[in-house]
This record gives structure tokens, sequence and C-alpha cells, in this order.
């Protein structure tokens, strides 16, 4: 079984899921209007294949995006230069990022990237290099699945065909422990290449993390909670039951006396 995201980058990034941040990116200057915030500078952490970044370029925002997968970052690279964008993309783990005093407006994380940090520990790293690149009054904006998410929205079906077509026939299992508050996605893809069929197999794990808990680490980590929203819509405020939230964390340093 190979890393994440290493054949399964080019079936995420020619099927269904770059939508989301194409809507993630439409979403975001009304999101930015409500935190009454104007941002030009992106650090878009666990980027993945481009998509926000090139949209969100097309909008008129800078954006550097930064990912842990080599071949999600090579994609990002060669939709770039297909669109002449602009766009950097680094290939990076945004537990342990540091560009070197690179100040950002705004660093966003979307599409779960926050629930593939499986301890707390690991959060609170992500969340500091958040903090260290943005400059004195910037937001970290980022989605995350709530528990509920992933312990009952994501177990509704326990196996079901994701995409069947002539170039992809995926299927995803799914599991939850309870104990570790842990949903384990098992993808299974074929993949038509030269006419041949290949097999590969993934398996995503994601962490949930109780929101009280998330608010305390960015306390913690020196943000100020400003808000959380159930959607990028409406903008209303979370429920028990929200299956997934958008955290806008405020970056404001204490003036020196
Ligand atoms: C579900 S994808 C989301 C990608 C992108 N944000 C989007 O909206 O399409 C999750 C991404 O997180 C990346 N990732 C997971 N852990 C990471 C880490 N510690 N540092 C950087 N990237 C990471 C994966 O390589 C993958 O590209």
């Amino acid at each position: 079984m190979g890393k994440n995201y290493s054949k399964f980058a080019k079936v995420y990034s020619a099927g269904s899921y770059p939508a989301y941040s194409r809507f993630m990116a439409e979403r975001l200057p009304d999101a930015l209007g409500r935190l009454s915030y104007r941002a030009k500078r992106v650090l878009d952490l666990a980027c993945g294949e481009g998509t926000f970044a090139l949209e969100a370029e097309e909008l008129g925002f800078e954006v550097t995006g930064v990912d842990r997968s080599e071949e999600m970052v090579e994609i990002a690279r060669e939709k770039t230069e297909e669109a002449g964008a602009d766009a950097n993309f680094l290939q990076g783990d945004m537990r342990e990022l540091s560009l070197q005093g690179d100040e950002f407006d705004l660093v966003t994380s979307w599409f779960d990237s926050m629930n593939y940090l499986l301890t707390e520990f690991d959060f609170k790293k992500a969340l500091k290099t958040a903090y260290d690149h943005l400059r004195n009054g910037g937001f970290f904006i980022f989605d995350v699945n709530t528990i509920h998410g992933l312990r009952e929205e994501w177990q509704r079906e326990e196996c079901y065909v994701q995409r069947d077509d002539s170039e992809v026939f995926e299927i995803h299992r799914t599991n939850y422990n309870p104990s570790r508050q842990i949903a384990e996605l098992k993808i299974t893809f074929f993949r038509s290449e030269a006419g041949k069929w290949e097999r590969h197999e993934e398996v995503h794990k994601e962490r949930g993390f109780e929101l009280g808990r998330i608010k305390e680490l960015a306390t913690d980590a020196g943000f100020e909670v400003r808000v959380v929203w159930d959607d990028l819509e409406e903008f209303t405020p979370p429920e028990e039951e929200s299956g997934r939230v958008w955290v806008a964390l405020h970056k404001e340093t204490p003036t020196q006396e």
C-alpha cells in the first residue's frame, strides 16, 4: 500500500473532490466580509492539488499552497502552469513549516485537512504554523469534520461505490473508533492505465476533536476564537448535529507598553 495521495492524487484531482475547494474560494470573500477583513496574501495549508489556490488567484488573492503529498503538489504546479497563473506551491508538512519570516494576511486549510492531524499535539503544531505565518491582525480560517460528522454521517453507509466510469472504479469503506475518535476511510480504486486496470488501496484516517477543545487549543496557541460557523452560505452558528464547522481564529498580538 502506497502513501496517501500518491496514486490517489490523480483520481482526486480528476474526480468530484475539487468542487469543494472551488466552493471555498467562491465563499471566501463573503466570509472575510463577515469578519470585516481584507486579505491579499494567503497561505493555504494542505492545499492538495491546488484548486482553491487557483480559484482564489482569479479573485485577486496571492496564494502560496503547502501540502505533504509530492504528487498533489506536482499536479498543483502543472495546473498553475497550464492556467498561466502565479500561485506558488511547496511540498511540506503543516506541523513543521517555516517559511523564514514570510507573513500572510490569511491562512486557510480546507476539506478535512485539519482532521488528518491525529493527535492534539499535531493539531497544536499546525495551529502554531498558522499563527507564526500570520501578520498581526490576520485570520486563520479552516473547516473541520466534527465528532458527530465522523461518527454518524460518515458511517451511514459502511461501503459504497464513489465513482464508476470508463477511467476509475472507486469504492469507499468506513469505520469509526470511538475511543480514539478516529474514522477510517479505506479507498480501493481501479484506474485504467494504457488499457489495463490497476488496483490501488489507501487508508485515510481522520480524527474528530470536540469543538470546545479546538477552542482551548486555539486560545493556547495565542489566537482569539472570533467565530465558528455551521456553513459558509448562511453563516449560522454550529449545532449539536453539525457534521462540519468552519472556525475563524484571529491573531492579535498585544502591543508592548
Ligand atoms: C482531503 S485533502 C484536501 C486538499 C485541499 N485542501 C482541498 O480542499 O481539496 C487533504 C490534504 O491534506 C494533506 N495533508 C494531510 N496531512 C498533512 C500535513 N501534516 N501537512 C500538509 N498536508 C497534509 C494531504 O496530502 C491532502 O492533500
